[in-house]
């Protein structure tokens, strides 16, 4: 689908757009372009980071999937081409119903054009720290009462420690059934910090209407799984090293992580 067939608001960039472009995805307008392009310059390991990213994605679905988990809550998705949810898990099993909530108006009207009226796949405009209300929407679509695979990929470090991430995660948490999963990935200067800090630099230059980035070390990423889930092996791991099915392709820019309600 081209960007002229999408509804139109492209007056300033947003996350959701430029994540698409990294993609190769034609979900995004020329400002959002600009950006990337001014963000590749000053961090030209990016575009590798963001793949790298998705494809750990895929694999956690297709791990949630091979659990035998058919129903996905996947909080700050974006915009949901080139491999994402239902279609890695619809590879596997065609019964998938999947929820994408993002807070991004464009990115949630952009998700619908696309879906194109799939009665198992729905996006919704909420915001991650507000539980109750991801939570009541999600009982409306999803089945609680059966493991369900949650997903916060790349969207944890949008939240300020001010938010208390950790605490916000446990409400999600706590409403999971028994067998339910969460997968995360979250950006970290540990592996570059100089490459990561102009990447954050350049994404925030200027953009004033962006959410900003907060990068975190590893011990502070596996603090955010909380107590109540279990982590599967290898645990917090760069996002190529987390259960690979190929040879490294990029660097990673971001831990990874799988966990599961016992
Ligand atoms: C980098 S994209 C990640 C897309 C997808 N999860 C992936 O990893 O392939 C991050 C998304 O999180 C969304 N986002 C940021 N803060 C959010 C919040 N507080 N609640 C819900 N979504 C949020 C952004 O709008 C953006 O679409």
């Amino acid at each position: 689908m081209r960007p002229r067939d999408l509804p139109v608001d492209f007056a300033t960039p947003n996350a959701a757009r430029l994540y698409d472009y990294f993609l190769g995805g034609a979900s995004n307008s020329s400002i959002d372009r600009e950006l990337a392009h001014r963000i590749s310059e000053a961090a030209p390991d990016t575009h590798g980071y963001v793949r790298s990213n998705r494809n750990f994605l895929r694999r956690a679905v297709r791990h949630m999937v091979g659990e035998g988990i058919t129903q996905f809550l996947d909080i700050g998705s974006g915009i949901p081409t080139l491999g994402n949810v239902h279609e890695v898990a619809r590879i596997v099993t065609p019964w998938v119903r999947v929820l994408y909530v993002d807070n991004n108006e464009s990115a949630v009207n952009h998700s619908n054009t696309i879906l194109n009226g799939d009665p198992n796949v729905l996006a919704v405009q909420a915001d991650l720290r507000l539980p109750d209300h991801v939570l009541s929407k999600a009982a409306e679509f999803l089945d609680f009462s059966q493991p369900v695979g949650l997903l916060t990929v790349a969207v944890l470090h949008f939240i300020p420690d001010s938010d208390d991430p950790r605490a916000l995660l446990a409400n999600y948490h706590s409403a999971l059934p028994s067998g339910s999963c969460h997968a995360l990935s979250h950006a970290t200067g540990d592996f570059d910090a100089e490459q990561m800090a102009a990447a954050i630099a350049a994404y925030e230059k200027d953009n004033d209407r962006l959410e900003r980035v907060f990068a975190r070390t590893r011990e502070e990423v596996a603090a955010l799984m909380g107590d109540d889930l279990e982590l599967v092996e290898p645990g917090v791991v760069p996002t190529e090293l987390w259960r690979p099915d190929g040879p490294r392709a990029s660097k990673s820019g971001a831990y990874a992580a799988l966990a599961r309600k016992p």
